[in-house]
């Protein structure tokens, strides 16, 4: 329930080790998309770290094909696997776990969901999340239903509520709730509203922002802030 708000000079490199404490202690990672996180998994992956024990997984992706540039697997196969794979190959990478988007909104959610279940709710160590200006975390986005969904893990989104306008997948709240440590990674000054409705010392779980529906969720939510995103908190 408690939520960790830490403004950082640094919150690639901040986001960054956590990630590379989590693979040292063979973990899995929930990767997020978006652009916010591509100079943090640069970072991770330029750092000496045995990722061979390690899963990751993808708390949403674009119903896109994965080499598609809207695509969160693309990001991240340009900034954390290819890297990963270049340095320590095949036997030192991480194992991956796509969403396959390509196939549809609801059956690459279904097939997703059987993988997560399959997994196991201990594995997922730390979960990554952004914030979008409109107070969205993952594709769930204000006021649809996916965020009342509560019994299953991952979902179909049909209408993206901001750009790229492709139907998308998504973990629900109750899914990235599972992670142990859940950070979201904030900065620039037009996410500030956004912090300041979904974690301020005014917010309360309201479906307009969907980020303040997961902390009475959630233990153990950390919140990496540069300054410019926590310009309107007090
Ligand atoms: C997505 C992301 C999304 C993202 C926020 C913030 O698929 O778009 O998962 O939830 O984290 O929109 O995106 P930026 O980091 O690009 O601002």
């Amino acid at each position: 329930m408690t939520v960790a708000l830490e403004v950082v000079e640094d919150p690639a490199a901040a986001c960054a080790e956590l990630m590379l404490a989590t693979v040292a202690a063979g973990g899995d990672i929930v990767l997020t998309g978006g652009s916010t996180p591509r100079v943090a998994y640069s970072r991770a992956a330029g750092a000496d770290g045995d990722w061979s024990r390690t899963t990751l997984w993808f708390g949403d992706d674009r119903c896109v094909p994965p080499d598609d540039e809207r695509s969160n697997f693309a990001m991240a196969k340009q900034a954390l696997l290819d890297p990963l794979r270049a340095r320590a190959g095949e036997a030192g990478s991480p194992a991956v776990r796509r969403i396959r988007g390509e196939l549809g909104e609801h059956a690459a959610a279904d097939l997703y969901e059987q993988e997560l279940r399959a997994a196991g709710s201990g594995r997922f160590e730390l979960v990554l999340l952004g914030l979008g200006p409109d107070g969205h975390l993952a594709s769930l986005f204000p006021d649809q239903p996916a965020l009342n969904e509560r019994s299953r893990l991952a979902v179909g989104v049909e209408q993206a509520g901001l750009q790229p306008f492709v139907p998308r997948v998504t973990v629900t709240l109750p899914g990235l709730a599972l992670g142990r440590q859940i950070v979201f990674l904030v900065t620039g000054a037009s996410k500030a509203p956004a912090v300041a409705a979904a974690f301020g010392p005014q917010a309360g779980p309201d479906p307009h922002v969907p980020a303040s529906l997961l902390p009475p969720l959630a233990d153990n939510i950390t919140v990496l802030l540069d300054s410019a995103a926590a310009s309107e908190l007090p």
